[in-house]
């Protein structure tokens, strides 16, 4: 029997931890099927998607830099997709192509299932306006939000932002500011999430994304905030080792890039996600990919 055939769009892909968490997952479920790297340009994604009566694949993932593209060639995109403004996962729905967010649901589970976090009444301070940003502001606005202040290098895009989800979720405040708005300090001192989705942290030289000063010390134990960085690798960036020494509690990017990759699953198969044999192939292969970089 020929494996089922699923995979990933975007470019560049050498880096992408997808095959070692979707392959084990396959092979957990006994599900003959293998996860494909596919570094296509748009002509090739549009070839693939506008074949559907000869389906090469059974769903895939979609990553920079199609993931605003690839709606226009789908006939049915989700409701999140469609106002986070990105899909990143495409499966079958009655013999059509289908696309949904499932950064969404990620940063959602990650939030209440590994760091046991309601944001329902809370005020946040949400770093950064791009694709993750809008997933995780989507996220808190659904989930009643209280406040979210939104800090951006470019401005005009968090007020963009902050726009538009104001219209969709009128009960939680949303406010813009600039990266270097000095209200920062003040924001964080009222938040009880902070987050991260800038991707100042990715490289080794990256300066932090606000000042170290505006981090407050927590004021005693377990009366901490939390900070969360959505950035994966390195496992703690600078961002989170000062929350850290100060006494708050941090959660790095793995969980929300594991379960999003649990929901992709379980939109392709109708099984449910092993997350927990996903987390560890995933460590696994952060792990292999850091030992590697330093040969
Ligand atoms: N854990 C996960 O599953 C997961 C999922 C998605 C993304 N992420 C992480 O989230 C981060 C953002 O990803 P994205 O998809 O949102 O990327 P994006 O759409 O390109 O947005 C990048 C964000 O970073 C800001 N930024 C970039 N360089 C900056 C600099 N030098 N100074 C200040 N701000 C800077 C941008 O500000 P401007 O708007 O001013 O350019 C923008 O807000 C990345 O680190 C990515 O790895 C994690």
């Amino acid at each position: 029997m020929k494996p089922d055939l699923y995979g990933i769009f975007g470019n560049p892909l050498t880096h992408s931890l997808s095959p070692a968490m979707q392959e084990n997952a396959f092979r957990e479920s006994g599900i003959e099927a293998r996860y494909l790297l596919l570094p296509l340009d748009l002509a090739g994604l549009r070839a693939v998607l506008t074949r559907k009566r000869n389906l090469l694949l059974k769903g895939f993932n979609v990553t920079i830099p199609f993931k605003e593209t690839v709606s226009r060639y789908l006939e049915d995109v989700s409701e999140e997709a469609r106002l986070v403004g990105a899909v990143n996962t495409v499966f079958v729905r009655n013999g059509r192509w289908a696309g949904t967010n499932t950064d969404v649901f990620g940063f959602m589970q990650s939030l209440g299932r590994d760091a046991s976090m309601s944001p329902r009444g809370k005020n946040a301070v949400v770093l950064g306006a791009g694709g993750a940003a809008r997933a995780a502001v989507y996220s808190l606005c659904k989930a009643g939000i209280s406040s979210a202040a939104i800090f951006n290098r470019s401005e005009a895009r968090a007020r963009r932002l902050t726009e538009e989800f104001g219209n969709l979720f009128p009960d939680a405040r949303l406010t813009a500011h600039a990266l270097r708005d000095p209200f920062l300090t003040e924001a964080v001192k009222k938040a009880a999430l902070v987050v991260n989705a800038t991707s100042m942290g990715l490289k080794a030289s990256d300066p932090m994304p606000l000042p170290a000063e505006s981090i407050p010390r927590a004021a005693g134990k377990g009366r901490g905030k939390l900070f969360y960085d959505l950035i994966y690798a390195p496992a703690e960036t600078p961002f989170l080792r000062e929350a850290r020494r100060k006494g708050h509690r941090v959660l790095n990017g793995v969980g929300m890039l594991v379960y999003q990759g649990a929901k992709a699953f379980e939109c392709w198969t109708n099984r449910r996600a092993p997350v927990k044999i996903m987390r560890a192939a995933l460590l696994e292969a952060l792990k292999n990919r850091e030992s590697g970089m330093k040969v």
